[in-house]
C-alpha cells in the first residue's frame, strides 16, 4: 500500500469511512469521540473487525490479546468497580462506565515464552487496541481510549475477570459519532526534528 499524498483539500472525514481509503488516509482522518450516542456496534461486526488482527505485529504469532465486550447491565459492574477503586460514589462509577453504549476491553493476555519477554506480548496487545480504534472510525463508529490507575485495580481486575497474569491495555468507548461531530478535528502538525533522527 503506498502512502497517498495528504493536502488540506483532500482532508474530509466522510470519504474516510468505508474501505476505500488508504492506511495513511484512515490515519490522518482518525480521532476520538468522547461523546457518542446510544448506537452501537453489534458482535459480528466486533468479530468482523478482530479477523484483520492477523497481520498486528506478534513475535512467534502467540496472538497474546482478548477483547471483551461490555454492554448494558454489565457496564454497571465494572461502574461499581472503578468507584470502588477511584474511591468514588456508586453513582459517579456508573455514569463513567455507561457513557457510551459498548466498552470493548482489550487485554494482553501473555502466554509463557521463554523467547518473548511480557513486554513485547503487551505491545502486540496495544497494538491490537490503536487497530481496532482505527477500524471502527473507518467503519464510522466514534470511539474513546480510557484507562487511568484504575485499570490495574485489583477490584477492577476481579470485576474484568482477568487471569493472573493478564493485564487491561485498553477500555475503548464505542458508540455512534453525534451529527455536529461528524467533522475532522484539527491537529497541529508533528514538529518531525523531535519525533525522527538518525543515527
Ligand atoms: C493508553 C491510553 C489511555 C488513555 N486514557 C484516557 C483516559 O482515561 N481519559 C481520557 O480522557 N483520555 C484518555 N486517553 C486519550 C484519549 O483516548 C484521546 O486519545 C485523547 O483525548 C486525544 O484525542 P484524539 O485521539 O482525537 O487525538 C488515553 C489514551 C491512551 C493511548
Amino acid at each position: 500500500m503506498t502512502a497517498a499524498k495528504h493536502t488540506d483539500e483532500s482532508f474530509n472525514m466522510k470519504s474516510f469511512t468505508g474501505t476505500q481509503g488508504t492506511a495513511f488516509e484512515a490515519l490522518l482522518a482518525r480521532r476520538s469521540h468522547s461523546k457518542v450516542t446510544g448506537d452501537a456496534p453489534q458482535h459480528d461486526e466486533i468479530a468482523r473487525l478482530l479477523s484483520a488482527m492477523t497481520s498486528i505485529a506478534d513475535h512467534s504469532g502467540l496472538h497474546p490479546w482478548r477483547v471483551i465486550e461490555i454492554r448494558g447491565t454489565s457496564r454497571e459492574q465494572l461502574g461499581r468497580a472503578l468507584a470502588k477503586a477511584n474511591g468514588t460514589s456508586k453513582e459517579k462509577g456508573i455514569s463513567k462506565a455507561t457513557r457510551a453504549p459498548l466498552i470493548l476491553a482489550v487485554i494482553a493476555s501473555p502466554k509463557k515464552s521463554k523467547k518473548v519477554p511480557y513486554w513485547e506480548q503487551e505491545a502486540v496487545a496495544t497494538g491490537v487496541a490503536h487497530a481496532l480504534g482505527l477500524l471502527l472510525h473507518e467503519a464510522g463508529w466514534g470511539t474513546m481510549w480510557r484507562t487511568g490507575h484504575a485499570a490495574r485495580h485489583r477490584t477492577v481486575r476481579r470485576a474484568m475477570g482477568l487471569e493472573k497474569r493478564e493485564q487491561l491495555v485498553a477500555w475503548l468507548y464505542v458508540g455512534g459519532i453525534p451529527e455536529r461531530d461528524a467533522k475532522p478535528k484539527p491537529r497541529k502538525p508533528l514538529d518531525l526534528k523531535r519525533h525522527l533522527s538518525e543515527l
